[in-house]
């Protein structure tokens, strides 16, 4: 990456704000999920290493109005935090004024200060969000420093990541930054060969920018999920009452044409009457008859992909193969999970958002190279678009 990282700058009695992504899911006052903090703790504890003083502040979850801000505070996290790091961590409940400033005018070496959410400051005027440049300009003030750590963001222009960035203030990635653009990065634009792209989810349209973009450059796109029954009815075949986005169909067709052999598509699917993990299931091949959905690959697809899989270099997984939160729909994205587990050599990477979660669920987590931490941003990567977030950080 040619962008300045945190190694870059001498830190040491200075005052470092660092935009993390904190957006962890949280229900009554607990978090369910760290993983998003623990991703974070190399950059901040390298931080108070060399004796700076950490600022740190995310958005947790969407904030409109008053009421939005229920159950989005950022304390439970800085408690956690203070947990994972083992020493205390400082919350203050707003997002600037007279309390945060003082707070980080006590701040000694190896201080941590946690901020309020960021998107607190969207109810006036979308000022978070809308990249309102005071806000940055105000952000910015109170640092010397600033690191950049949230990849989860990096696909926003906000005014916590490219507002302060573009102040001035000098502006490095963080280690979690550097490494998902890293292995992102490379295994799209220089993957070692063959790479393999597997892409499922429920919409053919979510994935439209990420098919087009791999389709020159990976040597297989394997396609599950819902999305597979837009792409057989592309090619007129039957698909009962499964999932399809009719107006989506042509263009279906138009990346099949354009993928040739690259596209690989499910040749059976395990089939339900209804949405539910209650009801009797079914196996067909090819067409899905009147009355049934199809909610996951089936047992000779699965077969097709692991062998399609064998001997590959890299590996990109976006998006579930089947309703993999029903047990009798998780067979399709356990066996590409055994798939990948079982291949040598090979950079596999997780894409973020569902499919983490199901590898997680499943049990497959550690059987990966990298698990990106981004959902929208990782994807946005896989399409090849620049991320404002990673843009605004300065070049070596
Ligand atoms: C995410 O969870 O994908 C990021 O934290 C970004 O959140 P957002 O989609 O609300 O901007």
């Amino acid at each position: 990456m040619a962008k300045m990282t945190v190694k870059d700058l001498d830190l040491k009695d200075k005052k470092v704000l660092v935009r993390v992504d904190f957006n962890v899911p949280v229900k009554d006052g607990v978090i369910t999920d760290d993983t998003r903090i623990k991703a974070a703790l190399p950059t901040i504890n390298y931080i108070l290493e060399q004796g700076g003083k950490a600022i740190l502040f995310s958005h947790l979850g969407r904030v409109k109005t008053e009421e939005d801000k229920a159950g989005k505070s950022l304390k439970p996290v800085a408690e956690r935090l203070s947990e994972l790091l083992g020493k205390n961590v400082t919350f203050v409940p707003e997002t600037r004024g007279s309390e945060l400033e003082s707070a980080i005018a006590d701040m000694k070496d190896g201080d941590v200060v946690v901020f309020e959410n960021t998107r607190f400051e969207d109810i006036d005027g979308k000022k978070e969000s809308g990249n309102d440049a005071e806000l940055g300009k105000y952000w910015a003030s109170l640092g010397d420093i600033f690191v950049n750590d949230a990849f989860g963001t990096a696909h926003r222009a906000h005014a916590s990541n490219v507002g302060i960035a573009s102040t001035g203030i000098p502006t490095v990635a963080g280690f979690l930054m550097e490494k998902e653009i890293k292995f992102i990065g490379e295994a799209v634009e220089e993957p070692k060969r063959p790479m393999i792209a597997i892409l499922g989810g429920a919409k053919v349209s979510d994935k439209i920018g990420v098919i087009k973009n791999l389709i020159p450059k990976a040597d297989k796109i394997l396609i599950g999920g819902g999305m597979t029954y837009t792409f057989y009815k592309a090619k007129g075949m039957e698909i009962g009452n499964s999932l399809v986005e009719a107006d989506k169909v042509e263009l279906a067709k138009e990346l099949i044409e354009a993928a040739g052999d690259k596209l690989v598509l499910p040749v059976d699917s395990i089939t339900a009457a209804e949405f539910s993990n209650d009801v009797p299931t079914e196996e067909h091949t090819g067409d899905v008859p009147e009355g049934q959905m199809g909610l996951d690959i089936g047992p000779e697809s699965i077969a097709l992909f692991a062998q399609t899989l064998e001997g590959a270099k890299t590996v990109v997984w976006n998006g579930p193969m089947g309703v993999f939160e029903m047990s009798n729909f998780a067979r399709g994205t356990i066996g590409v999970c055994e798939a990948i587990a079982n291949l040598k050599d090979a950079t596999t990477i997780i894409g973020g958002g569902d499919s983490a979660a199901a590898a997680e669920q499943l049990g497959f987590a550690d059987k990966f190279t990298h698990i990106s931490t981004g959902g929208g941003a990782s994807l946005e990567l896989l399409e090849g678009k620049e991320l404002p977030g990673l843009a605004a950080i300065n070049d070596k």
